[in-house]
């Protein structure tokens, strides 16, 4: 079979099995759902919800489901959304630039590593703000446009396997300025921070292979603040009222 062009979703299809997989292809994307969930508060009310842009396997739902939201997850592909949806997401087959979702009926948004695979972030954006309610609360986290992001998660991330080859178009990289900008222009006062690995985290998963011993000490794979936002970045802001 031809392999298919970088960043075409139809490559999550045949990585399915690794959503979940212990010290799988995603394992990176586990540490960054629960540093990104670590920045949504608990729902404001009963029936608040939380879209979930690109949601992929679900990932992010064993650090969001004590917090009292209805889980709605937005992918295209259905090999990450059944995963989604068997953990309790109310999956739906779309593309993040044309939600299926009326305008101010999110109070959070979620876009975890979705931005730097999207051909249109301004209209993405413009998306995400749109279906969240004033003075609900957007939350994001992407790879930066900066040679040091080039080279960390494609030269030293899909040699290393930190990122399966070929799932990162580095042209679709996301400048941080630039995605402020977008934010601010759709009502939405957006404020970045690096992130990177643990280092305990860091070593572990490039010394020890996976296996029973990797797993014990899988909860060292996280992610920490960190001043540069070269590399990895997260975002958060509120839609103004
Ligand atoms: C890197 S994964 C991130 C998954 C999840 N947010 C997480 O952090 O675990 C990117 C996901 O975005 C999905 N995706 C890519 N482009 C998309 C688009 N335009 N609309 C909706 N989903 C998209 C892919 O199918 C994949 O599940």
């Amino acid at each position: 079979m031809p392999s298919l062009p970088r960043n075409d979703p139809r490559q999550y299809d045949d990585l399915a099995g690794e959503w979940w997989r212990p010290g799988g292809e995603f394992e990176v994307l586990h540490w960054l759902a629960e540093a990104r969930a670590a920045l949504v508060p608990p729902a404001p009310r009963p029936g608040a919800v939380l879209v979930d842009a690109g949601c992929g396997g679900g990932l992010l739902t064993p650090h969001v489901e004590s917090l009292g939201y209805w889980h709605v997850g937005i992918d295209l592909r259905r090999s990450g959304l059944e995963q989604a949806a068997a953990r309790g997401v109310a999956a739906v087959v779309a593309d993040v630039a044309a939600l299926p979702l009326a305008s101010e009926s999110a109070d959070v948004v979620v876009a975890g590593e979705i931005l730097e695979h999207v051909p249109d972030m301004p209209a993405t954006v413009a998306e995400l703000c749109r279906v969240l309610r004033p003075g609900g609360l957007l939350v994001l986290d992407t790879i930066n446009a900066t040679r040091m992001g080039r080279f960390v998660s494609i030269t030293l991330g899909e040699r290393f396997g930190a990122a399966p080859v070929g799932i990162h178009d580095p042209e679709l990289f996301v400048d941080p300025g630039e995605l402020t900008a977008h934010c601010a222009k759709n009502g939405v006062r957006l404020k970045v921070r690096g992130i990177r690995p643990s280092v305990p985290g860091l070593i572990r998963w490039l010394f020890l292979p996976p296996g029973p011993r990797a797993s014990r000490l899988g909860h060292l794979g996280r992610m920490v603040p960190t001043r540069s936002t070269q590399v990895l970045y997260q975002g958060m802001g509120r839609k103004s009222d």
